[in-house]
């Protein structure tokens, strides 16, 4: 299907060629692809229900001629993951993860790779140079692999060792540069001038942002196939097929990722898909970035970091160029926003999102998540929104400072010739924990309340968890199994939890039971007056995003 590419300083439009990277008129580097979006629409609403569920599916609106390249590794077609317990811990229940981790290469750069890759590879082009802060460089020489192309990798000293050892492995040459990434960037132009070299462009390659597009189209139709067809407003328009998430939220370095998937989210409306734009949430690492700096004062061109101060070194641009302006003009045209986080509170996020979902998600995705408590606590993000978070990229092995000193427990065998007997077997291992765990009653009516603090609890150390669904069922296992802690939920059937306390203190053995009641809703200060003196702590749901739920917990256990 044919398509131009339009030129954003002079409007002229010429047909596509991967390796020209300048429009023939003025010169201009920044471009963008324009597609006969009619003709896509009919095609689609014929043909796409017959094809597999990949990034191929949406050939049409990609710059390629050959619709299943050779050189695929099976890209795109990544799950839409319900986050249930994360969605508890914040009060809002409908987000969800875009799982990118679940790419070629483990992030949401093998879209980039494998379309950029495809494209250089009809063009003939048989040698590429490209800057990375590591994961473009990994999905780079993947692709290349496979088609032929040596790639010249310039990164950071800052990359992790086991990255470009990676990028090695795959059989390119990792150029280390010690300097910043805007150097880094400068190093790998001038190597690919100098010996005539094609060079990536970054956000400036039509195929790279073009890429990033399928993650919309994914995600619509995903939202979709999960949440049913978006019901018609009776405005006799003709009505939408698929549905957009209110929010789509992405850390960003060069910020190509946020304005592929937002050109993508407009096409799918100009086609009438999709009924409007979600909101981009762009977030950047506190101590790189620019984005974040530049619009939160207004400006039209970004401040430059020169010297990023930032573990998450695969978020350190430091100069985004004229990228912001186009990410600007997307977030302020969909009422978004761009925000900041500490490395901190990234780790933090990476923890939380490692123990309550079960994904192991990198630094950078770390962002994103913690970039989503903010916008959530802040009340940016409603609690009935629509999320969808892109979670980019998998941690390569888990960070060393991200677990403390005691994440193991660990058995030393005597050994076999000297203590042959099993009975060194059975110490070792009583050695692991003690006989008997803290014991602690969840009582609490909502089966997922119950299922997140155990979570919580079970993530963080060794206890013998009871549960009850109700106030009497709790207080029957209270007097059974005298545990050393309730965590009791106010409004339960049967009996509430105001009637359970009242139960409690009557009877001498149970009145100095320690007791935190766990709360979903405001309580009245009427109600509050009720628990005074009653109980040890009171936490609201939200709370159990900090620490001081398990701060509690293991206070009055001591
Ligand atoms: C895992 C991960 N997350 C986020 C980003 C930021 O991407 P963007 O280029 O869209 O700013 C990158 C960039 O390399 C990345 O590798
Ligand atoms: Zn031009």
């Amino acid at each position: 299907m044919s398509f131009l590419i339009k030129c954003l300083d002079c409007q002229h439009k010429a047909p596509f060629h991967p390796t020209s990277a300048n429009c023939p008129k003025c010169n201009g580097q920044w471009r963008v692809a324009e597609y006969d979006l009619d003709a896509v629409e009919k095609v689609w609403t014929a043909q796409l229900k017959n094809r597999p569920f990949d990034l191929w599916r949406y050939y049409e609106l990609l710059p390629v001629r050959n619709p299943i390249p050779s050189i695929s590794l099976g890209e795109g077609g990544t799950p839409l993951i319900q986050a249930v317990n994360l969605g508890m811990m914040l009060g809002c229940s409908n987000l969800y993860i875009k799982d990118e981790r679940q790419g070629p290469t483990s992030s949401f750069k093998d879209r980039q790779a494998a379309v950029t890759i495809s494209a250089l590879k009809e063009a003939g082009i048989t040698e590429l140079v490209a800057a990375s802060t590591g994961n473009v460089a990994i999905s780079y020489s993947a692709y290349a692999a496979r088609a032929g192309i040596k790639l010249w990798a310039f990164v950071t000293s800052l990359v992790p060792s086991v990255k470009m050892r990676e990028i090695a492995l795959y059989g390119s040459q990792v150029v280390k540069v010690t300097g910043s990434y805007d150097q880094t960037k400068q190093m790998a132009s001038e190597f690919a001038r100098q010996r005539n070299l094609c060079h990536d462009m970054g956000a400036r390659t039509i195929t790279s942002v073009e890429a990033m597009k399928t993650i919309a189209f994914e995600v619509a139709e995903q939202l979709t196939f999960k949440l049913g067809p978006p019901v018609s407003n009776g405005n006799g328009k003709k009505p939408v097929k698929w549905r957009s998430p209110d929010w789509y939220i992405q850390a960003v370095s060069g910020g190509m990722g946020p304005l592929g998937v937002s050109k993508g989210f407009k096409e799918l409306q100009q086609m009438g898909f999709v009924e409007k734009l979600p909101a981009i949430a762009a977030i950047q690492a506190e101590g790189c970035a620019p984005m974040v700096l530049s619009w939160k004062q207004g400006l039209e061109t970004p401040i430059t970091v020169t010297s990023p101060q930032t573990y998450i070194e695969t978020l350190a641009t430091g100069d985004p160029g004229r990228t912001y302006k186009l990410l600007k003009r997307e977030v302020d045209e969909t009422n978004g926003c761009f925000d900041s986080v500490t490395d901190e509170e990234a780790f933090r996020a990476m923890h939380i999102v490692a123990k309550m979902e079960g994904l192991s998600v990198e630094p950078a995705a770390g962002v994103a998540f913690a970039g989503l408590f903010k916008l959530v606590r802040n009340g940016i993000i409603k609690p009935t929104d629509t999320v969808v978070i892109n979670c980019t990229g998998h941690t390569m092995p888990a960070e060393q400072w991200l677990l403390g000193d005691n994440w193991s427990r660990d058995i030393e065998l005597p050994n076999r010739e000297e203590s042959p007997q099993q009975d060194g077997l059975l110490a070792a291992l009583n050695r692991v924990a003690p006989d008997r765990f803290p014991r602690i009653i969840i009582a609490d009516d909502s089966g997922d309340a119950r299922r997140l603090i155990r979570r919580i609890l079970q993530s963080q150390g060794d206890f013998t968890i009871f549960e009850a669904g109700d106030g009497k069922e709790a207080l029957v296992m209270i007097e059974k199994e005298k545990p050393d802690l309730i965590i009791l939920d106010l409004m339960m059937p049967e009996m509430d939890g105001f009637a359970v306390i009242d139960n409690l203190k009557r009877n001498p053995e149970t009145a100095n039971i320690p007791v935190i009641v766990a709360s979903a809703k405001e309580l009245t200060t009427d109600e509050k007056s009720r628990l005074e003196g009653q109980i040890q702590s009171l936490m609201q749901k939200g709370d159990f995003l900090n620490d001081e739920f398990l701060g509690e917990v293991r206070s009055l256990l001591d």
